[in-house]
């Protein structure tokens, strides 16, 4: 992580100034007039004192690189050609009624997984990250959310599949509904609207949320479906939605690291939350979450196909979950350190694989910026 912070010359400024404002975490409170000027020593994760409106000067140059990295990796799902996927789809016997179940339990899940996601970010994380380059970054992740829930609509609605049915999956399908529950008892905690942080038990469920959405559910739940749909793709199947997959995937390794930065930014500044308990806490979230995207990878691929099976998508979730671990600087949860699909880094770099899938090439600026995972 780069903590490196900029001085912006404005001691002259500071020199004999008033005591800071107490601003409020909105930013839209009073206006403090002729207060002292805001230094880069005044800005904080966390319960900060800073005027929350002023993006200068920069203090977490790491939240503004992953604000102009997601720019750089603009997308839109309507630039992809879907007539392969449709001819496929419609086919009678293109697809194993395996693949098919597989393809839509895992539309099913990441459709409403990404407004789950959105709103967390929009309703809880936004207003308790009082840091205005963390601010920006969340405004460009909340729309790269919306482009990612605008891909699933595109799918439905070019492979005339049962949106009623996708859309419901996550209160019909109990391994859907169980990572579903699991995640979203972390943001109920914070959806009080007189919760607020600043003391050591409401700082510590904020961590617990960004845990369980940037760790755990971008982090970790959604990689069994990234790796179940580029493995189809790889084989030529569902080029389209795979092509589709390997973008957000590509925006979901940053999101995944813009939370590994805060969580341990917000540690660093607050050692006092960081127990050897609330340790213990963390590596039980994991083990929880990755039991439950064990039985979600049981639940969609019953019998496996080719190249894949629940097995092996275990084994990746082990050794994920040993990842995240490592980026909170937890110790190692599963013995296994081998990754049993190291395909999925080489389809992270799109560069080198934009012709795998043989869909339309789009040309980004910043293709090879994946260097976040
Ligand atoms: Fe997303
Ligand atoms: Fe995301």
């Amino acid at each position: 992580m780069d903590n490196n912070v900029l001085s912006w010359g404005n001691d002259e400024a500071r020199k004999d100034a008033s005591p800071l404002p107490v601003a409020d975490a909105t930013g839209l409170g009073e206006i403090a007039e002729g207060a002292a000027r805001v230094s880069v020593d005044d800005k904080a994760m966390i319960n900060c004192r800073a005027d929350v409106n002023q993006l200068l000067p920069l203090k977490y140059h790491w939240a503004w690189e992953k604000y102009l990295a997601g720019c750089n990796n603009h997308w839109m799902p309507t630039e992809i050609s879907m007539q392969a996927d449709i001819a496929l789809w419609k086919s009678r016997d293109g697809l194993t009624e395996d693949e098919r179940r597989s393809i839509k339990r895992n539309l099913g899940f990441f459709a409403t997984s990404e407004s789950l996601v959105a709103n967390n970010i929009v309703l809880a994380v936004y207003r308790h990250l009082t840091n205005p380059e963390c601010r920006q970054y969340l405004l460009r992740q909340s729309f790269e959310e919306a482009v990612h829930t605008h891909t699933f609509q595109y799918i439905v609605e070019s492979l005339g599949l049962d949106e009623g049915e996708l859309f419901n999956m996550y209160r019909e399908v109990p391994s859907i509904t169980g990572k579903a529950a699991w995640a979203l008892k972390y943001t109920q905690s914070l959806s009080d609207p007189n919760f607020q942080t600043g003391t050591p038990d409401a700082d510590r469920a904020f961590l617990r949320d960004l845990i369980a959405f940037y760790v755990v559910f971008e982090g970790m739940w959604f990689y069994t479906g990234f790796a179940q749909i580029l493995s189809l793709g790889r084989r030529g199947r569902m080029v389209g939605v795979a092509e589709q997959y390997q973008y957000i995937l590509r925006d979901e390794s940053i999101h995944l690291n813009f939370g590994i930065d805060v969580i341990n930014q917000i540690r660093a500044e607050n050692p006092h939350l960081w127990t050897k308990d609330f340790a213990d806490e963390v590596r039980t979230m994991l083990r929880e979450a990755c039991e439950l995207e064990v039985a979600y990878g049981r639940d969609t691929m019953p019998r496996g196909f080719l190249g894949l099976n629940a097995q092996l998508c275990e084994q990746y979730m082990h050794f994920i979950t040993n990842r995240r671990c490592a980026q909170l600087g937890l110790a190692p949860l599963f013995p296994e350190t081998e990754n049993p699909f190291p395909w999925m880094s080489e389809v992270m770099d799109l560069k080198k694989e934009k012709n795998f899938f043989e869909t339309r090439v789009i040309e980004y600026q910043n293709g090879g910026a994946l260097s976040w995972d």
